[in-house]
């Protein structure tokens, strides 16, 4: 795995050996394919139609459609095949005033389709390179599958010639990362109550994905950028190119090619290529950690101590005096004191060093959950409930115990 800078994203760049070498913030230009914004990550894939996909044979490819039971399709709506012309005519031909952002696929557009008469987001492979070929049909084969109020929808798929595109419900308020960084002046900024009901909305997502599917799938891809938000900030996960099903049997982990998002990378995962449901908690921890500061993941304009997020939170974790400091500025202290300590103390479990230290989804939800209900009123600068409901979770517990005795953190464990 290499790990370089591009455009101010750092990214870690797929080793298709499958060796793994330790990361250095070395640029290797000579590697990058680069997208047309700074490709978020890097893939060396062949060019496989979404029609002709054979099933798996290696462990380091990625999920296709035959990795899912035909019996789990029950609950899940079946995405429609659009052909292109239908596509343009919902975005008057790509015009610039229906482009809605960019990533490493491509360019995204917002339309209107006449044919089911729905307002979407249409994502269109960027056809200069077959990078996010694979994507693509990962993408398809799983969302065709998938069915959450916390998993964005696919309404279909074009594949048309060499055109790909994808067609999602549209969400409304975009990706959380428009809500947390680089504010323009007009957006409102997220209060406390609406970071806790992202947060708890998101882990809901996750642990359908860990828990509730089967087979159960790593989603790999876990960052403020692919949580979209719909009306009233109900988040969504998107983008499931990456997604692996996870390990079966007595299989911990599923080894596979390092791919995702430098500073959402569990350190394991991006050391040994062992990829387990862990890999997610840490990126969980990762986005916890943004919703709680306000800072990037990874943010290279910092001075170096401070560019990873999880690294300069790791020693604050270890005073509580020092908690404060991290509630984000834009809070403008409207926060519960409380409430801080123990949605720290989740994201200070579940970046932990050892994956085996993470808690599992199932635990996260339900502090979440919980916390996520304790609804703040920043008049009363008082939490209404303090945490000693009996169903608090077992994290909830242990959160309340390392934070308010003061004993040693979750980190230091
Ligand atoms: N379904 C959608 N509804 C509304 N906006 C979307 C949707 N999907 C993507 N976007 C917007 O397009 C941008 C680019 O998305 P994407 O291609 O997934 O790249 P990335 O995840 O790397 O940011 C996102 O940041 C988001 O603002
Ligand atoms: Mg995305």
């Amino acid at each position: 795995m290499g790990c370089f800078s591009c455009n101010g994203t750092t990214v870690l760049e797929e080793n298709t050996d499958n060796n793994f070498t330790k990361a250095n913030d070395q640029p290797r230009p000579g590697k990058a394919k680069s997208s047309p914004r700074g490709s978020r990550k890097v893939l060396d894939v062949k060019n496989e139609d979404v029609t002709k996909r054979k099933q798996s044979n290696s462990e380091t490819d990625g999920l296709d459609s035959s990795d899912i039971s035909k019996d789990e399709k029950t609950s899940s709506t079946q995405a429609q095949t659009f052909t292109f012309n239908e596509l343009a005519a919902a975005t008057g031909n790509f015009r610039s005033d229906c482009f809605i952002g960019e990533g490493g696929f491509g360019k995204v557009y917002k339309g209107h389709l006449e044919k089911i008469n729905q307002i979407v987001a249409i994502k269109q492979l960027d056809r200069n390179g077959l990078q996010g070929t694979k994507e693509f049909v990962v993408e398809v084969a799983m969302l065709s599958l998938v069915d959450h109020p916390n998993l964005v929808k696919l309404i279909g798929f074009c594949a048309e010639r060499d055109q790909r595109l994808l067609v999602y419900e549209y969400m409304p308020l975009g990706s959380l990362d428009k809500h947390l960084h680089d504010l323009p002046p007009n957006r409102k900024r997220l209060d406390w109550n609406t970071r806790m009901k992202i947060a708890a909305g998101a882990a809901r997502g996750l642990e359908y994905l860990h828990d509730k599917l089967k087979p159960p799938i790593i989603y790999r891809d876990l960052k403020c950028s692919n949580i979209l938000l719909g009306e009233d900030y109900h988040p969504k996960l998107s983008d499931f190119g990456l997604a692996k099903v996870g390990p079966s049997g007595d299989k911990t982990h599923v080894s596979t090619r390092v791919m995702g998002t430098y500073g959402y990378c569990a350190p394991d995962y991006a050391m040994t290529g062992q990829l387990t449901f862990k890999s997610d908690i840490y990126s969980f921890g990762v986005v916890l950690l943004e919703l709680i500061t306000g800072r990037k993941a990874f943010d290279p304009t910092k001075d170096p101590k401070e560019q990873n997020l999880v690294a300069w939170a790791r020693p604050l974790f270890r005073d509580r005096k020092k908690f404060s400091l991290m509630a984000d500025p834009m809070l403008e202290g409207r926060y519960p004191v409380r409430g801080l300590y123990q949605v720290l103390a989740i994201a200070a479990m579940c970046v932990q060093e050892q994956p085996t230290m993470r808690p599992a989804i199932a635990d996260v939800v339900t502090a979440l959950s919980y916390l996520s209900s304790q609804q703040y009123d920043p008049s009363s600068r008082n939490i209404q409930n303090t945490c000693k409901n009996p169903h608090s979770s077992k994290i909830m517990t242990k959160s309340s115990e390392d934070i308010s005795t003061g004993h040693r953190g979750p980190m230091e464990g």
